[in-house]
């Protein structure tokens, strides 16, 4: 898609136009390099749980492909991310996550306190003019917004808030930061990491692959909307008699749209983050590319913190459910790969009901080329 037409859909509410899209996206070693290097290295991505690291001095590593990041809470209580690399000689500092008082270099000693600034040095005597106060840790892009931190390898990005723009009002209804997790995973899917989100903001497929399960429960086609390079998706979820009495007994007095107490809303926020938001329970699906036939899948289900009763026993149902449904996808995703990967078709085709994927098409074009 040329440059003028992926430029029409900024604006607030519009949707990318349905077109083509190049099979060759799912399979090309090159252009994977081009979105990590475009994308995944410029976009704020979802770190972890605020909760995971509540305690001073608690820690997390995560592996961004070749680099590593640790986000640390010090000793003040802030947030602060660093790249996991030792200003001596470059080693790796920490692995995996814990708690520390401070962080010791593995390989000749050099100490730093938790907000990264260099505090002891072995042997000091033997170096040349060595600026210790100046020797802090390298700072990584870190901010926390609904209960979720996030991380920016590229340290001249906007801030998170410009980046989610009005997408950041409509969640904040949903307080996503109350929700607790019933079951967090890792999957490894051999499926391209945009398979996998495409397909869950897919509703053409629903009828065929969902037709005994989810599908029985939406009323309506999908209602998207645009938010620059994120899109919203309303499905109206079906009103029989028991949800609404289910429903009057569990809101939770949320400033809730009736729109958001009566439909499913996905959202996809770019490049990697899907959202499944109710008032009552959560999914967070955030996909990374391993190879162009490899992505990781975290997943989540939240349900409210302190949640009782009904509205309990409804989020540990919904997530038998749900991960019910997953298995559904995950199987027919698996087969869409591997037919793709042929490289016989050159376009796919997309219909009106896979708008969404057209959007997010667009928003790769559009950070593919600036
Ligand atoms: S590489 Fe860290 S102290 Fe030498
Ligand atoms: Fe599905």
């Amino acid at each position: 898609m040329g440059a003028e037409e992926s430029s029409k859909i900024l604006q607030l509410g519009s949707v990318e136009p349905v077109r083509k899209v190049a099979t060759s996206r799912y399979i090309d070693p090159e252009f994977l390099e081009l979105e990590k290097e475009r994308i995944f290295r410029r976009a704020w991505l979802v770190a972890c749980r605020s909760s995971d690291l509540e305690r001073s001095g608690a820690y997390r590593c995560l592996s961004y492909f070749d680099e590593s990041v640790v986000i640390i809470r010090d000793q003040n209580g802030e947030l602060r991310a660093f790249h996991n690399t030792c200003r001596h000689r470059g080693s790796k500092l920490l692995e995996g996550c814990g708690r520390v008082k401070e962080i010791t270099c593995p390989y000749h000693g050099w100490r730093y306190d938790l907000d990264g600034s260099l505090n002891a040095v072995p042997k000091a005597e033997g170096f040349e003019r060595l600026a210790t106060s100046r020797m802090k840790l390298l700072p990584v892009r870190c901010e926390s917004w609904g209960g979720f931190i996030w991380l920016n390898l590229d340290p001249k990005a906007p801030p998170l808030e410009q980046s989610l723009g009005a997408i950041k009002d409509e969640l904040a209804p949903y307080r996503l930061d109350e929700m607790e997790a019933i079951e967090r995973k890792t999957f490894r899917l051999s499926v391209n990491w945009k398979t996998m989100l495409e397909n869950v903001t897919d509703y053409y497929h629903v009828p065929v692959v969902h037709g005994r399960s989810v599908g029985v429960h939406v009323d309506s086609g999908p209602d998207l909307t645009g938010f620059g390079d994120h899109t919203r998706q309303r499905l109206d979820i079906a009103a029989y008699e028991f949800r609404r009495w289910l429903d009057a007994r569990c809101s939770r007095g949320g400033p809730y749209s009736d729109k958001q107490l009566r439909a499913l809303h996905k959202y996809l926020i770019f490049p990697n983050l899907l959202m499944n938001a109710l008032p009552y329970h959560l999914t967070v699906m955030q996909v990374f590319p391993v190879s162009t036939q490899q992505c990781d899948l975290h997943y989540g289900f939240y349900k409210r913190r302190g949640a009782r009763g009904l509205e309990r026993l409804r989020a540990y149902g919904t997530w038998v459910a749900s991960r019910y449904i997953l298995r559904e996808d995950f199987q027919i995703i698996h087969r869409f790969q591997q037919g793709i990967s042929t490289g016989r078709l050159k376009n796919q085709q997309l219909h009106a009901e896979e708008a969404a994927t057209s959007h997010f098409h667009g928003a790769i074009d559009r950070w593919l080329r600036d």
